[in-house]
């Protein structure tokens, strides 16, 4: 097996990173004059509390050890991204040399691992899922050549919403010779722990998850990378200086002092997604709701196109998804509030009627 060494590009293992001003003096009641800021604070702020003209903490140090009490993992080895789908980016630059290397995706599978490798001209090789969206170990093994570099994997699975069973799961941690990305931005509705306990055995592995879905915080744009301290030294070394802004760190903070209304919300929006289950397969013209354990449900029936425009009428927006491969005939339902739930609900009992 390589390490992450012998993975990484010779550009990225060469690269002397930018050194921030914040890097060594992260303390505002200093005198700080070097780092070109605006002494006198920042102009019409939102929230007077807020220090907005300095640069904020490069390695958010006290977001880092908040959620290291939570989730019971080393600081050292949590790295924060704009969003999970900056450290998807990151990680695509770090190890796929463009035009030569490339990556693995499960399909149907959340978009942005495609997206992020074509704009770093990387191919994507994507293996299906079986027909119940489960995941075939021993195809994503076979495909695997020595230019794949990173195989992507999503559990709960966007736009399946199925966990992916941990023994295939375990055949690609042990078997595949290069770095696994286990997204788990959904991991919170499901009833499952998911795959954080396998990152001290596995250096080569990143678990994803967000503060965008159960956290309620999709807008502050934060998510976080378990991982070794090998592939943190490669993290910090190509993201950019300031990338976690103070805004958000501050709201994440905060957010984690409430984190025990989270299995509140879990509990809430389970319930809610049996509701939708019960009433939506009962209609006529759907074929079949997938299993989910995540905030929403794949539904497959006939005229998905009608059923979505009659939806959007009614100023109901949900995911088509019928020209997705694999997908077909698929409307894709987030599980909103009960009062959400009900007109949507109310809407496509019109229809089947
Ligand atoms: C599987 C999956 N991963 C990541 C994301 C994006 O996460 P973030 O908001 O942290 O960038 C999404 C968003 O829908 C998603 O479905």
């Amino acid at each position: 097996m390589r390490s992450i060494d012998q993975l990484v590009r010779d550009n990225i293992k060469d690269l002397k990173p930018y050194t921030s001003a914040r890097e060594q003096y992260m303390d505002y009641t200093l005198t700080l004059l070097d780092a070109n800021e605006n002494p006198w604070g920042a102009i019409g702020t939102i929230d007077n509390h807020q220090v907005l003209n300095r640069y904020p903490d490069p390695y958010q140090q006290a977001l880092k050890q908040k959620l290291s009490e939570i989730k019971d993992f080393p600081a050292e080895r949590i790295f924060l991204g704009n969003g999970s789908d900056e450290i998807i980016d990151l990680l695509i630059r770090i190890f796929c040399e463009p035009a030569t290397d490339e990556i693995i995706t499960t399909a149907p599978t959340y978009g942005m691992y495609k997206v992020s490798a074509a704009i770093n001209d990387v191919a994507v090789r994507e293996v299906s899922l079986d027909q119940s969206f489960e995941l075939n170990a021993k195809r994503i093994l076979e495909s695997a050549t020595r230019n794949t570099k990173i195989v992507f994997l999503c559990s709960p699975n966007n736009p399946s919403g199925n966990l992916m069973d941990p023994s295939e799961v375990s055949m690609i941690l042990d078997g595949f010779d290069g770095i696994v990305v286990i997204d788990e931005a959904y991991i919170e509705f499901a009833a499952s722990e998911g795959f954080l306990a396998q990152s001290t055995a596995y250096p080569r592995l990143v678990v994803m998850q967000t503060f965008s879905k159960a956290w309620g915080l999709a807008g502050i744009r934060l998510g976080v990378g378990y991982t070794s301290t090998e592939m943190m030294h490669y993290l910090n070394k190509v993201k950019p200086p300031y990338n976690i802004n103070q805004l958000t760190q501050k709201q994440a903070l905060a957010a984690m002092e409430g984190a025990h209304e989270i299995n509140m919300l879990v509990a809430k929006v389970q319930n809610a997604r049996e509701y939708l289950r019960k009433e939506i397969s009962q209609m006529g013209f759907v074929e079949k709701v997938y299993p989910s354990d995540a905030n929403f449900l794949l539904v497959k029936m006939q005229e998905p196109r009608a059923v979505f425009d009659t939806l959007i009428e009614n100023q109901v927006v949900v995911r088509d998804r019928s020209t997705v491969r694999y997908c077909e005939g698929c409307l894709r339902i987030t599980v909103g509030t009960e009062e959400e739930n009900t007109r949507l609900v109310d809407v496509l009992k019109r229809i089947g009627s």
